[in-house]
Formats: C-alpha cells, sequence, structure tokens
C-alpha cells in the first residue's frame, strides 16, 4: 500500500501517471484478473447497446462511474464540455445528440490519454468534437461559451474542488448546465484507505461528502444543485476495490448557472491557460445583479479608483 501524496501537484502527478498507464496500455479491464471489460461496465453504469456500439475503437475504457447524458438532456446546436474526457466516450456520444451544429470539448491533464481520444476521433472522422489539453480546476474554455458541462468520475480525482466548480460557472453561458456523474463519500473512511494512493488514484479516497458537494456548488454560485446517489452503484464499486462500497458511492450532480446574477471574482478570464485557445468566441454576459467579493470588481468608484 502506497501512501497518498499530500500536495494538490503531486496528487495530480499520481493521477496522471495511473491514467497515462492506462491510456498508453490497457483498460484495467485487461490488466486485472477477471475485471469485466468495458463494455460490460458500460452496460452497468446505464449506457444503452447502440450508445455503446456507436463508439469509436478505444473510447471506453471502462473508466467511468455512470452516466451524464441520462440527466443532461442534451440539445441539437448545444456546446458541450466534458471534465477529464479520457478516451472520450461522454465527448463521442455528446457529439451525436448535439449534431453538426453543436460542439464537444474535452478537457483532460493525461497527454498520453489526450493523444487517445484524439485518434479516436480521428479514426471515425468526428468533426465536432476537440480535445483540449488541460487541468479542470483551470479550465483552457472561453467565460460564459459552453451550453451544458458533463464530468464521469473525475472531480473526485481534484485536489481543489471548490476550483472545479468556480471554473465550471465561469465558462458555462447564463443558464448552462451542470450534469456530472462522480463518486461521493457517504461515511469517513478508515485511516488506511483514505491515505492509500490507489484508492486515490482509483476514484474513492477523494471522495466528498453529498454535504460538502453541495456547499461548494452554492459557493461557487450555482443554483438548483442536487446530488442524487445510486445505491445500486455498490455492485460495481465493489468491483473496483472489495470494501469500498461501504464508504462511497456514484452520484448524479446536477446544478445551473443562474440567468443574469454572476459572482464577480468567478467570471474572469485569468485562468485561461493558454494551452490550446479555444475556438469558440466568448458570449458577453449581461448581469442585471452582481454578488461583490473584492473591493474593485463590482463598485464603480472604488474600480475607478
Ligand atoms: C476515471 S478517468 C474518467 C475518464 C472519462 N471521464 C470516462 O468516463 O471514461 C479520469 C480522467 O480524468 C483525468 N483527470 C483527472 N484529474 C484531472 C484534472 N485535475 N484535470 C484534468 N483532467 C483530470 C484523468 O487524466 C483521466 O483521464
Amino acid at each position: 500500500m502506497h501512501a497518498t501524496p499530500t500536495s494538490a501537484d503531486d496528487i495530480r502527478t499520481a493521477v496522471r501517471d495511473r491514467y497515462g498507464a492506462i491510456a498508453t496500455g490497457c483498460a484495467p479491464a485487461c490488466c486485472g484478473s477477471g475485471a469485466p471489460a468495458p463494455a460490460d461496465i458500460g452496460r452497468a453504469l446505464g449506457y444503452s447497446e447502440a450508445e455503446l456500439a456507436s463508439l469509436p475503437e478505444g473510447a471506453n475504457l471502462g473508466l467511468g462511474c455512470g452516466n451524464p447524458q441520462a440527466v443532461a438532456a442534451l440539445r441539437p446546436g448545444e456546446t458541450v464540455l466534458d471534465l477529464g474526457a479520457g478516451g472520450g466516450i461522454d465527448c463521442f456520444l455528446a457529439a451525436q445528440r448535439v449534431g453538426v451544429t453543436g460542439k464537444v470539448i474535452g478537457v483532460d491533464m493525461t497527454p498520453d490519454m489526450l493523444a487517445r481520444a484524439r485518434e479516436a476521433a480521428r479514426s471515425r472522422e468526428v468533426k465536432n468534437v476537440e480535445f483540449r489539453l488541460g487541468e479542470i480546476e483551470a479550465l483552457p474554455v472561453a467565460d460564459g461559451t459552453v451550453d451544458v458541462i458533463l464530468s464521469n468520475c473525475v472531480v473526485n480525482l481534484s485536489p481543489d474542488k471548490e476550483s472545479v466548480f468556480r471554473e465550471a460557472l465561469r465558462v458555462l453561458k447564463p443558464g448552462g448546465r451542470l450534469a456530472i456523474s462522480d463518486v461521493v463519500l457517504l461515511e469517513a473512511l478508515p485511516p488506511a484507505l483514505e491515505r492509500d494512493l490507489a484508492a486515490l488514484t482509483g476514484c474513492v479516497a477523494g471522495a466528498a461528502t453529498v454535504g460538502t458537494l453541495e456547499s461548494m456548488l452554492h459557493a461557487a454560485g450555482f443554483e438548483s444543485v442536487q446530488v442524487v446517489v445510486n445505491a445500486a452503484s455498490q455492485e460495481f464499486i465493489r468491483e473496483w476495490l472489495p470494501g469500498a462500497e461501504r464508504y462511497v458511492a456514484s452520484a448524479a450532480i446536477t446544478a445551473t448557472r443562474p440567468v443574469g446574477e454572476v459572482s464577480c471574482c468567478t467570471s474572469t478570464s485569468t485562468s485561461m491557460t493558454g494551452v490550446e485557445a479555444p475556438s469558440v468566441a466568448p458570449v458577453a454576459a449581461a448581469p442585471e445583479k452582481r454578488s461583490c467579493c473584492a473591493p474593485t470588481c463590482c463598485e464603480p468608484s472604488a474600480a475607478a479608483s
């Protein structure tokens, strides 16, 4: 059992190492003994046979913990962002739903995972999907340009979930939706499991409680926050790590960016990484009401002085 790193950078390095190895080697299903195949995992997570059959080779690595498409209600023409896209499973499914007038952006911090997803897009000539290298705590996406944010089993891996939600709010258009599948903490982990590196990078030890996630989402400026725990997820969580199903479960997390209200501290463009320039034009939000949290953000006199 390896101890969990404590600094945010070290955590991200450990997570990148694990998913880089999966991207370049094989999916967990073919590395472990008797682990289910990615398609079987997909079925257990609620993807239909038709959805799974439609995916490019290698897009489904069996790394999710739910089906965010099921709660996202995607519409033709929408712009969708997938946080921690992995091999691209949810990006490719979203691309079918939003159609040629829509666009899907997948962000992932693991270069080998990105290469895999890009190759899958190239192999099928999928034109309305783009994969960008970046961290979900500092999204390479312009302010107010996204209709729907998806994510599948990624936010738990972040050492800075507050920033993830602040960034999500920043890039969403007013009225934009968040539709996330993730692992939540039901009960405090035993100390040994809490400190276990494999449990951290394996989507168990980094999970936050439902209450913590709700508080973070509200603090970031979201409304209509809902976290719905999927009790049936115990089945597959037991297969990830026997015993962990007592402490964590999968949940569907939904929230909306308010229309006409912007938290000024989250609506900045300073977190653009510049790794890859976004190809979508920023949409100017016209807030009716602003919540202020720094002297220069909302007071015209303070800003001018
Ligand atoms: C458990 S996998 C899920 C992949 C994909 N969403 C799926 O359902 O197959 C986690 C993915 O998130 C990426 N990831 C983890 N933490 C990240 C972060 N802080 N910023 C960007 N990507 C991250 C990893 O590189 C990996 O590809």
